[in-house]
């Protein structure tokens, strides 16, 4: 088979290293790709939102099988114009994708198939979200209704925070047409957990737990951002909570796309918190995530590909997973997630085995390699739990010339803080 993985980023790198394994594949292209996909596959020069030129390649070069990554194809309707050049497509169609792509949607359906998750209101007039946000109190978390890079999100402590975070989006317009709606909604308090699952139609064959570090500095300090490190297994979260967040949370969400006449087909990602009321549900994604599949693809025994046709199919795969720790801490470039330098070079990667650097926004200039994103790459490590794991991660990325970079000093440390308890 050939496979054409779409997207750019780390998750996508993450991706064609399964793909790459695969028995039954011969040739995976990528595109657009990256430095380090260019390792592991084909790099094809066509944009995620070039449907029509990602169609004529697909065609001609016999593509059995289009894997989307990212959220912005997606909920342009990029698997409805593939299916409809009579390509295979493992992603959900426009009309699924909104679960990411509207707040306000995703949050209808919650309410509408009783789905636990945080009380809240959405606005389009600025007096009226400004009046409830007063009338609730701080804590109180504030949400652009549309697709912002992770970024969307403001967890304000205290009313100026709320105030200013709601003048940012509503009249500034930070994030232009995604917060002409907000959501505003109550606080959550609990562990968070990231939960992904292939799904196709009401079948959903969920994937092993992990934790994602939202926010940029240590100690959860600073603004939030698209995810600073991750490890899986996430030994705090038991399987009774695993078990229960499938079926009070996935498998409902999944039934009620059916039932809406918008069946979903591909990843649905949970973003969730464990409150003292048992899992709630903080955000749904269309798609997997992302740092979370960098740790957890590496833990699947199966044949992603072959998974993949499976559900499709409306069959079984049987997921199997390793019992290793994997954890990624994710090197960023200084001042993101606000403005940051693009172009630097990355010194040190020389000294890591390839197979453990997984890039995000990287491009190669000659034998060189430079950042172009805020998050430019991910170092994984491994190991028989969390303990090594961080060793092992950390151990490889002091290689790495921190000069133009940083990086969290204490991803997984939830996990040994907890281990020890
Ligand atoms: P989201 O983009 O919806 O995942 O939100 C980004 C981050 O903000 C989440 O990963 C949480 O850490 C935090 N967050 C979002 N909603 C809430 C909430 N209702 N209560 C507490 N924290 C939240
Ligand atoms: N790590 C969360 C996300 O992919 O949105």
């Amino acid at each position: 088979m050939n496979v054409l993985v779409v997207g750019r980023g780390g998750r996508e790198h993450a991706i064609c290293k399964k793909v790459a394994e695969s028995p039954l594949v011969q040739t995976v292209f990528c595109a657009p790709g990256n430095a380090g996909i260019a390792q592991d596959a084909s790099i094809v020069d066509i944009d995620e939102m070039n449907f029509a030129d990602l169609a004529a390649f697909a065609k001609e070069q016999g593509v059995d099988l289009v894997i989307v990554g990212p959220e912005n194809p997606l909920s342009a309707g990029i698997t409805d114009y593939l299916e409809g050049e009579g390509l295979k497509v493992f992603g959900p169609k426009q009309n699924a994708a909104i679960l990411e792509g509207s707040k306000s949607f995703s949050k209808m359906m919650m309410e509408k198939y009783n789905i636990p998750t945080a009380r809240y209101q959405s606005f389009e007039d600025y007096e009226a979200a400004k009046a409830y946000i007063q009338q609730e109190g701080a804590p109180i978390v504030l949400k652009a209704d549309g697709l912002a890079a992770g970024k969307g999100v403001t967890v304000a402590m205290t009313m100026n925070e709320a105030l200013e975070a709601l003048d940012d989006m509503m009249l500034d317009k930070k994030f232009g047409d995604a917060s002409a709606r907000v959501v505003v909604e109550q606080f959550l308090q609990g562990e968070e957990y990231s939960l992904m699952a292939f799904v196709h139609g009401e079948n959903v064959y969920p994937m092993e737990a992990a934790q994602d570090h939202k926010r940029a500095f240590d100690n959860d300090e600073g603004p939030n951002t698209g995810g600073m490190g991750a490890y899986s297994p996430v030994p705090h979260i038991s399987q009774a909570i695993h078990d229960q967040s499938v079926e009070e949370i996935l498998r409902p969400i999944a039934k009620g796309m059916v039932a809406e006449g918008r069946s979903f087909t591909g990843i649905i990602f949970a973003g969730l918190m464990l409150t003292e009321e048992g899992p709630k549900t903080i955000e749904f994604n269309a798609r997997f995530g992302d740092p979370e599949t960098q740790v957890v693809l590496p833990r699947l025994e199966n044949d992603l590909v072959q998974v993949m046709l499976d559900v499709l199919d409306g069959k079984d795969p049987e997921l199997a997973w390793k019992e290793e720790s994997v954890l990624g801490i994710v090197l960023a470039a200084k001042g993101y997630p606000e403005a940051y330098e693009k172009g630097n070079e990355l010194k040190g990667l020389q000294a890591i085995d390839a197979g453990s650097v997984i890039h995000a926004g990287t491009y190669a200039d000659g034998d060189v390699i430079r950042a172009n994103g805020g998050r430019v790459l991910l170092v994984a490590g491994s190991g028989a739990n969390p303990v090594e794991a961080q060793q092992n991660a950390y151990g490889k990325m002091q290689h790495i010339d921190t000069e133009h970079f940083f990086f969290r000093k204490d991803i997984g440390s939830r996990a040994i803080a907890k281990a020890r308890l």
